[in-house]
C-alpha cells in the first residue's frame, strides 16, 4: 500500500470515530437527483465511490438497483449498513482507494460519488478518474463540494485536499466521461453536480 494511500486511511479511520461525522450523508440526501438524471434503473448496478456510512445504498435498493459500495475505510461504513451487505447478495463492499482500485471492484451501471472528490490529493485526480471512468457502463453522477469544511479540525487534519473551480472540475471530467449535465450555479453554488454518460474510449 503507498505511503499517501496510508495516510489517507487513518485519517479517515480517525473521523469516522467521531459521531458528529456521520450525523447526515449528502449521498442519501441528494440520490432522488441521480434518479431524476437516471429514470430506468430497475436492475441496473450501482457503485457509490466514497460510501462513506453507506446510506445511500437504501436509496438504491428502494429503486431495484444492485449496489457496489467502496471505500477507503470499511469504518465509515453504519453497523447498519455492514449488516445490510453481510445479509443481502444485492449489496457488496469493498474498502478500496478510488486511485488504485483492486480487480474485484466490479464495473457497473452507473457510478455515484458524493462529497468524495474534493477529498482525494489533487496528484491522485487523474488515477482516480481513470479507476472510475474504466468501471462505467452507462454514466453517473459526481457531486462535488467546492469550499472548505469544518471536520477537519477535529482531528486536526485537512480534508479537502483538492479545491478547484466549477470550471476545473468540468474541464477535467471531460478528459474521461461525456458530460451530459451539469447544474446550474444558481441553484447552489458551493454543491454541484456533474452528470456523465459512458466514458470515453481512451478510458
Ligand atoms: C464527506 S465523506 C462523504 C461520504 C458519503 N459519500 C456521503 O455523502 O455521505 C467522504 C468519504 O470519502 C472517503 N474517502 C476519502 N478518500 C478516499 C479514497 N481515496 N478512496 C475512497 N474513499 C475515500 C472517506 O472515507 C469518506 O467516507
Amino acid at each position: 500500500m503507498d505511503e499517501l494511500l496510508l495516510t489517507e486511511k487513518k485519517k479517515y479511520e480517525k473521523i469516522w470515530q467521531d459521531k458528529r461525522y456521520r450525523s447526515s450523508s449528502p449521498g442519501y440526501k441528494l440520490a432522488h437527483l441521480f434518479f431524476l438524471f437516471a429514470k430506468q434503473v430497475r436492475g441496473d448496478s450501482i457503485t457509490d465511490f466514497g460510501c462513506g456510512t453507506g446510506r445511500a445504498a437504501l436509496r438504491f435498493l428502494g429503486r431495484g438497483m444492485d449496489v457496489q459500495l467502496v471505500d477507503i475505510t470499511k469504518s465509515a461504513l453504519d453497523e447498519s449498513i455492514k449488516t445490510l451487505a453481510h445479509i443481502d447478495k444485492r449489496v457488496q463492499f469493498v474498502e478500496a482507494s478510488v486511485w488504485d482500485l483492486p480487480q474485484e471492484v466490479a464495473t457497473t451501471d452507473w457510478i455515484y460519488s458524493a462529497d468524495l472528490l474534493e477529498h482525494l490529493p489533487e496528484e491522485k485526480i487523474d488515477s482516480a478518474f481513470k479507476c472510475m471512468a474504466s468501471r462505467t457502463k452507462k454514466g453517473g453522477m459526481l457531486q462535488i463540494y467546492l469550499e472548505e469544511e469544518p471536520f477537519g479540525e477535529l482531528i486536526g487534519e485537512t480534508l479537502h485536499l483538492t479545491l478547484k473551480s466549477r470550471q476545473w472540475w468540468i474541464d477535467k471530467v471531460a478528459q474521461y466521461w461525456e458530460i451530459v449535465l451539469v447544474s446550474p450555479e444558481a441553484a447552489d453554488h458551493v454543491r454541484f453536480c456533474i452528470f456523465v454518460g459512458k466514458p470515453n474510449e481512451n478510458c
